[in-house]
């Protein structure tokens, strides 16, 4: 992963203008240094089955982190959810103020698909990603998951709401993560069963994440917790000890399902995997 890093910071949103911080707003939240937990899937995928693309395959794992980094920046907006630290570093409206952080999201959402149309890949190829990454990572995905997100606040759900809630906000852009590596290297044959595992890694790992913002602290986490109290988190509907009884049962079955994965597949990415799908036990 250091040498998509690399391509990362090469790649970084360079634009000129008058405006005193708009080219640094863009570039903060990029560098503060995210886990880049989407990208290792789709390059992992990659790898397995044509190491040969795994370079032409950086922009399509920037392309995804750069809308999951705006995705970032809008959640912890005042109206969202109100957060002052992101990724170890003050957030943008922070630093700056909202109309900047705003914006600085659009400006990632759009260039996003901007450095995915100019992937070293074929249109066709190109054209199946687009389709991926916007349908998981809008409408009826990351942005349906945020709106039910945001208006039930303060109104439980039922538990099958909140995993729709998940699989939404979270599932999906991890889902077509997976998918999208399979879709770079031509095996359209794997892209379906990816992309159910991915769903059920999604919300495990949207449920660990529930976990952590009571576990972790601010500075461990780095970024604002234990600011779910209002949230249809699984923590809130079920206290944290069911929550890491239903942590644990997804971590088993995804645990499992690894093992029915190709050999090549298994080796890229059971590192990463065994790492997150545990990650609630530390
Ligand atoms: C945070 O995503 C938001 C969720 C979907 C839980 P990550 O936990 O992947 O955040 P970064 O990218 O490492 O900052
Ligand atoms: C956000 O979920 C998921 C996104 C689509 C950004 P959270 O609101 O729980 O993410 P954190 O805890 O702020 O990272
Ligand atoms: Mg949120
Ligand atoms: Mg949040
Ligand atoms: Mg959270």
């Amino acid at each position: 992963m250091e040498q998509f890093e690399a391509y990362l910071l090469a790649h970084l949103p360079t634009v000129s203008s008058p405006h005193p911080h708009y080219e640094a707003s863009l570039r903060q939240m990029l560098t503060g240094g995210g886990k880049r937990f989407r990208p290792a899937l789709l390059l992992g995928v990659v790898k397995a089955y044509n190491p040969l693309l795994l370079q032409s395959a950086y922009s399509v794992a920037l392309a995804i982190e750069l809308l999951h980094t705006y995705s970032l920046i809008h959640d912890d907006l005042p109206a969202m959810d109100n957060a002052d630290l992101r990724r170890s570093i003050p957030t943008l409206h922070i630093t700056y103020d909202e109309v900047t952080a705003i914006l600085a999201g659009d400006a990632l959402n759009t260039y996003a698909f901007e450095v995915l149309s100019n992937a070293p890949l074929s249109d066709k190829v190109i054209v199946k990603l687009i389709r991926e990454l916007s349908s998981n990572g809008g409408l009826s995905g990351m942005v349906l998951g945020q709106a039910i997100d945001c208006h039930f606040e303060n109104t439980p759900l039922t538990l099958d709401q909140v995993r729709i809630l998940h699989i939404n906000k979270t599932g999906k852009l991890i889902a077509a993560s997976l998918k999208m590596g399979a879709i770079i290297v031509g095996r359209d044959d794997r892209a379906q069963e990816l992309y159910d595992f991915g769903i059920d890694l999604g919300l495990l790992f949207q449920i660990q994440d529930d976990i952590l913002d009571v576990t972790q602290d601010t500075a461990c986490a780095g970024k604002t917790t234990n600011n779910d109290e209002a949230k249809n988190s699984f923590v809130t509907l079920l206290g944290l000890e069911k929550a890491i009884e239903e942590a644990d049962t997804l971590a088993q079955k995804l645990t499992l399902q690894i093992q029915s994965f190709d050999e090549n597949l298994q080796r890229e990415l059971s590192p990463t995997l065994t790492y997150y799908i545990n990650r609630h036990k530390e």
